[in-house]
C-alpha cells in the first residue's frame, strides 16, 4: 500500500506532487506528507489524516522548489500520527525518503544504526533507509540507495531526494511497483501511471531491482545487477478523466453504474454480439499445454478470490476440468502438490495484490504455468505471469471492488465456455446459446440497477441499517454471492457480518439468529431454490429479519422475505452477475446512511502491495 511521487522539472513541485497525491489516495490515506527542494534547502510539510490536512497546512505557507517527492501512507510500522508520516530524513536533514513496503528486518538494521549513534524519530521502518542511505553515502546518491537497498530485506520501492545533488532524484522498487514518466523537461516517479497522465503519457514500468536516476531531461536505469540498462518506453492509451466521480456522489457508486457497459464491453470484445466463437488472445501462449491441462488452481485475496468461488463452480460446469480455489496468503506459504498438468489461475484487479503476485512467482519458479484474470495492464501480474486476460473494467478506485469484481465474473465465463470449447464439452451451437445468454446479462444489469431506489430505502430501515451483525447465506453460485455480499457490508459499513453456506446453518450459525439479525438470503432460481427456501423458513420460524434476493415472479420465495430485492430470472451460472448489483447497493446504502467514508473506509486501501 502507500503512493508515491517524484517530480524533477522546473514547475512548482508542490502542486504536482498534490495533484498526484490525490489520484494516489485511495492506496492509502492515513496520513501525507512531502519534502521539497529549493535550490538547496529541504523543506518537509506533513499531516496525519486525509490528505486534505496536507493541503490545507500547505494554503498560505507553500514550499518553493521544482524537485520533490510526496507520500499518502498506509501504516504497517509504527501508529498513523504526524511523526510517522513520510518523508522522513536522515540523522543530517539531508537526505528525504518516501517507501512504500515493508522493510523486514527494519528491528536490526535500527539496533545496528542506534548503536553507531543514530536517534530516531519515528516508530517506521522506513526512516531506516534514510539512515542507511546517509551511511553508505560516499559522493554518489544512486550507489548508496543501491547499498540500502541491498541491506535493506523486504518488498519495497522508495524515491530519495538530497541535498547538494543538482536537481537529482532516485527511486528502486523491489517487489513493490514503481513507474518513471517522461514529461517534456520534467521527470516522474509514482505508484501507478494515472498519477501522472495529466502531464504525460510515456512510461517506464521498472522492473524488479531497477534504480533509476532522474534529472529534469534525463533518466538513467541500471538494473539489479548494477549494469546501465534501457527500457521500454510505453506510450500510455488509456484515459486519467476515468478517474474522476462524474457528478455520482462516490466513486463506489459510480462503479456500481457502470457495470453493464463493463460487462457488455467485455462480452462484445472476446465474443462479439452474436455466435459461438469466443477469441481470448491474451490466451495463445498458453494454447498448447491447455490441451493436456487436467487441474486448475484459482489463486486470489478478497472479493477477487470470491470470483474465484464463482470462477470454479463455472470451469467444473462447462469444460469439467476440476478446480480448487486458495487465498493466495494461504497458498504462497503452503506445500502445494502441483504437477505439469496444473494451470494456476490468478484473479486480480490491481495486478499488484502483494500475496498474488509472490503465489504468481512461486508457481513460475516451479515451472508452473500461470494465466492472469486481470484489470490493470501493466501491473507486476499482468506483465509476468506466462498469459493476461484482461478484463477491460477501467480504473476502478472506490476501495470496495464493485466492477471489478463482476468484470472478473463475465472473464470467467467466458474463459470456462472457450475452455470448454476447446475440450470438445461444448460443441459451437452449444456454445452458441450460452454466449447469448451471457449477452443478455447486461441488460438485466442494468434493470436491477434501475430498482436501487427498493434497494435504499429498505437499506434505511432502522432495523438494518442499525444492526450490530448480519448473514448472507446461498447455496452453490449463491454462496459466492453471499460471500461478496458480506464482505461488501462488512468493509464499508462496519457492521459485523458473517456469509455462510446455507447448508451449513443448521452446523451451529443458526443458533445467532433472533429477531435482531438481518439475514440476507440468495435465493435466485436454479437447482437449489426449494433448499434455500427451507432455509428461509427455518430462520423466518426464530424470528429472523430476512431480505431474499428474488427472482422476478418468484412470490414463494417473496412470501418467506420481510424485504425483497428482485433480479431478472437468468441461468444459474451467470446469477451471481446479478446478484451483485442490490448487494452492493445495500452496501453502499446503509454505509451511506450511517456516515461512513464509503470511497475509503477505514483501516484499508484499493492496492494490498504490502503482505
Ligand atoms: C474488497 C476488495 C478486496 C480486493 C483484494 C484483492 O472489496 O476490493 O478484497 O478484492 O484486496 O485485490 P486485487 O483484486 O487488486 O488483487
Amino acid at each position: 500500500m502507500c503512493g508515491i511521487v517524484g517530480y524533477a522539472g522546473s514547475a512548482y513541485a508542490q502542486d504536482i506532487i498534490l495533484d498526484g497525491l490525490k489520484r494516489l489516495e485511495y492506496r492509502g490515506y492515513d496520513s501525507a506528507g512531502m519534502a521539497v527542494l529549493d535550490g538547496d534547502r529541504l523543506q518537509v510539510r506533513k499531516r496525519a489524516g486525509k490528505l486534505a490536512r496536507l493541503v490545507e497546512s500547505l494554503t498560505g505557507n507553500s514550499l518553493p522548489g521544482s524537485l520533490g517527492v510526496g507520500h499518502t501512507r498506509w501504516a504497517t510500522h509504527g501508529e498513523p500520527n504526524e511523526t510517522n508520516a513520510h518523508p522522513h530524513l536522515s540523522a543530517d536533514g539531508r537526505i528525504a525518503v518516501v517507501h512504500n513496503g515493508i522493510v523486514e528486518n527494519a528491528s536490526q538494521l535500527r539496533h545496528s544504526l542506534e548503536a553507531e549513534g543514530i536517534v530516531f524519530r519515528s516508530g517506521t521502518d522506513t526512516e531506516v533507509l534514510a539512515h542507511l542511505i546517509a551511511r553508505h553515502y560516499a559522493g554518489n546518491l544512486p550507489e548508496a540507495v543501491a547499498r540500502c537497498m541491498r541491506e535493506a530485506e523486504g518488498a519495497m520501492a522508495i524515491c530519495v531526494v538530497m541535498q547538494g545533488q543538482g536537481g537529482l532524484m532516485v527511486g528502486a522498487r523491489r517487489g513493490s511497483p514503481l513507474i518513471v514518466g517522461l514529461g517534456d523537461g520534467e521527470m516522474f516517479i509514482a505508484s501507478d501511471v494515472p498519477t501522472i497522465l495529466s502531464r504525460t503519457r510515456r512510461v517506464i514500468y521498472l522492473e524488479e531491482g531497477d534504480i533509476c536516476t532522474l534529472r529534469r531531461d534525463r533518466c538513467d536505469i541500471l538494473d539489479a545487477a548494477g549494469a546501465p540498462v534501457e527500457r521500454l518506453v510505453v506510450e500510455v492509451t488509456f484515459d486519467s478523466a476515468a478517474a474522476e466521480k462524474e457528478g455520482y456522489p462516490h466513486f463506489m457508486l459510480k462503479e456500481i453504474h457502470q457495470q453493464p457497459s463493463v460487462v457488455s464491453h467485455q462480452i462484445l470484445t472476446y465474443a462479439g454480439d452474436r455466435g459461438g466463437h469466443i477469441s481470448l488472445p491474451g490466451l495463445i501462449p498458453l494454447y498448447e499445454r491447455m490441451e493436456s491441462l487436467n487441474r486448475i488452481v484459482i489463486v486470489a485475496c478478497g472479493t477477487a478470490w470470491h470470483a474465484g468461488i464463482v470462477g470454479k463452480y463455472l470451469i467444473e460446469r462447462f469444460a469439467r476440468v476440476p478446480v480448487e480455489v486458495e487465498m493466495a496468503s494461504e497458498f504462497r506459504y503452503g506445500d502445494r502438490v502441483l504437477d505439469d498438468r496444473t494451470l494456476v489461475l490468478l484473479i486480480t484487479q490491481s495486478g499488484e495484490t502483494a500475496d498474488t503476485v509472490e503465489a504468481m512467482r512461486m508457481a513460475k519458479r516451479s515451472a508452473r504455468c500461470t494465466l492472469a484474470i486481470v484489470n490493470v495492464e501493466g501491473s507486476t501480474i499482468a506483465r509476468e505471469a506466462d498469459a493476461a486476460l484482461f478484463t477491460h473494467a477501467g480504473p476502478e478506485v472506490g476501495v470496495a471492488s464493485t466492477k471489478g469484481y463482476t468484470s472478473q465474473l463475465s472473464a470467467l465465463a467466458l474463459f470456462a465456455l472457450d475452455l470448454a470449447g476447446k475440450r470438445n464439452v461444448l460443441c459451437e451451437e452449444e456454445l452458441c446459446v450460452w454466449l447469448d445468454r451471457l449477452r443478455a446479462i447486461p441488460d438485466m444489469m442494468e434493470r436491477c440497477i434501475s430498482r436501487r431506489d427498493a434497494v435504499r430505502n429498505c437499506a434505511r430501515k432502522p432495523v438494518y441499517r442499525d444492526a450490530l451483525h448480519a448473514m448472507f447465506i446461498g447455496r452453490g453460485f449463491g454462496y459466492a454471492s453471499a460471500l461478496e455480499g458480506a464482505l461488501k457490508l462488512k468493509e464499508i459499513s462496519y457492521i459485523h457480518v458473517e456469509g455462510y453456506a446455507a447448508g451449513e446453518m443448521k452446523h451451529g450459525p443458526i443458533a445467532l439468529v433472533t429477531d435482531a439479525l438481518p439475514v440476507i438470503c440468495i435465493a435466485t432460481r436454479d437447482a437449489v431454490h426449494s433448499k434455500m427456501l427451507s432455509n428461509m423458513q427455518e430462520i423466518k420460524a426464530r424470528g429472523g429479519q430476512i431480505i431474499g434476493i428474488v427472482s422476478d415472479g418468484d412470490t414463494a420465495g417473496a412470501e418467506l422475505c420481510n424485504d425483497v430485492f428482485f433480479v431478472p430470472e437468468c441461468p444459474a451460472p451467470f446469477s451471481p452477475l446479478l446478484a451483485a448489483i442490490p448487494l452492493q447497493l445495500f452496501a453502499y446504502y446503509v454505509a451511506d446512511a450511517l456516515g461512513r467514508d464509503v470511497d475509503q473506509p477505514r483501516n484499508l486501501a484499493k492496492s494490498v502491495t504490502v503482505e
